[in-house]
């Protein structure tokens, strides 16, 4: 194991989002693929930071700041993590990517395309590595549902496919600051959630990636409140004729079947609490068994908690061979993503004040 990587992160943040982080990085593992030294962290305030390490790493001891800017100035980090709400993702990259350090930003990248390219151009002028931190693309669930789609073709053609990510948030007991009602912070389903059932029709429909993908033509729908969008639905074709119906909503959780991908032999159904944690699929052939066609196949996946341990090893393993972008979750990827949901937006009406800017 001499060659196995060590990353010293540098945390930015103690929400949720980040106490999921540490906590995977911080489970032992016998597969792991890099060593994850949470080095320090960085919150609005010093006591913020106490409460959550004895929350979540009570037997880890890293640096505390109260401020993001320490992080960043930090010599013992390589790789920043940023878990702030989506509207101050490209400053506290750019904040990061100035001092010299290599980051991991959290879904959704940025608002806009255009702040992700403005990222991307700052990292490219500072030669850091910079990657999305879309941790879906990097199960092995999901490595092994994109090759027997795209190179095995155990489903033959694939000619459909439906995503839906749905969560039942009761808005209405929120405050007006929070991230899922102000559209300062980026509220709004499909950048929280449906990016997810995005992501499911980008990697299930194409097997290309970032610039060797197709762009799909669009068509969406979004319902608003107060500007919000609680419910949109987008309809991707691609020139093949294929098509993927995204969707997600703050007023209906998703049942267990979440996905359903369609071939000319056959169909898949992947399954589980949550889009973003897909636990298992199931190959169905057109004929089913009772029928006389073959048995259905079920393939289960082992994760030992959440799974933000693949995509930290991805980033280990890159910034260790001097990579500047991931070949999973490459720029232009974000960017796609990126432009695919400003085109969602401005059919479906929701607006941020970032695209204005
Ligand atoms: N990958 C996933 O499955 C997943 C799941 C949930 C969320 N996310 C993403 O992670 C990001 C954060 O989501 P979250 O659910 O972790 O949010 P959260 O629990 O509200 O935490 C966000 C943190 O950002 C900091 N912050 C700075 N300015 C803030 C402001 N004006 N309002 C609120 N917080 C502010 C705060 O940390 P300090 O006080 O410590 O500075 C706060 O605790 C979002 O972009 C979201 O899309 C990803």
């Amino acid at each position: 194991m001499a060659d196995t990587p060590t990353v010293r992160w540098g945390i930015v943040t103690t929400g949720l989002i980040s106490s999921w982080f540490v906590e995977d990085l911080a489970l032992p593992r016998g597969d792991a693929k890099a060593k994850h030294v949470i080095q320090c962290i960085g919150s609005s305030s010093v006591e913020k930071g106490q409460a959550f390490v004895k929350e979540h790493i009570a037997s880890l001891s890293p640096t505390l700041y109260g401020t993001y800017d320490e992080v960043y100035a930090d010599p013992n980090v390589d790789v920043v993590y940023i878990g702030t709400p989506h509207a101050f993702h490209k400053k506290n990259c750019l904040d990061a990517i100035n001092a010299g350090k290599h980051v991991l930003c959290e879904k959704a990248f940025t608002i806009t395309a255009k702040e992700a390219r403005e990222v991307f151009a700052a990292a490219k002028a500072k030669g850091v590595f910079v990657m999305e931190a879309m941790w879906t693309r990097f199960f092995p669930l999901m490595r092994t549902l994109q090759k027997l789609i795209h190179e095995d073709k155990v489903i033959g053609d694939v000619s459909r496919m439906f995503c839906d990510f749905g969560q039942a948030k009761e808005l209405a007991s929120l405050g007006p600051d929070s991230r899922f009602k102000s559209l300062a912070l980026g509220a709004g389903t499909l950048l929280d959630v449906g990016i997810y059932s995005l992501t499911f029709g980008l990697v299930t429909l194409d097997p290309g990636v970032g610039e060797s993908a197709e762009m799909p033509k669009i068509a969406a729908q979004q319902t608003l409140s107060d500007g919000v969008d609680i419910a949109t639905t987008a309809v991707l074709l691609y020139k093949s004729g294929r098509q993927g119906i995204v969707t997600s909503s703050a007023l209906f959780k998703t049942p267990d079947v979440f996905c359903r991908i369609e071939g000319s032999k056959g169909y898949i159904t992947v399954e589980g609490d949550a889009v973003s944690r897909p636990e298992y699929f199931i190959v169905h052939p057109t004929v089913p068994e009772s029928k006389g066609g073959a048995p259905s196949k079920r393939y289960d996946f082992e994760n030992p908690k959440r799974g933000f341990y693949w995509e930290a090893d991805a980033v280990a393993l890159d910034v260790a061979a001097v990579k500047k972008e991931s070949s999973i979750m490459p720029w232009a990827e974000t960017i796609r993503v990126m432009e695919i949901m400003d085109e969602i937006r401005r059919q479906g009406g929701a607006k941020y004040p970032q695209d204005d800017e």
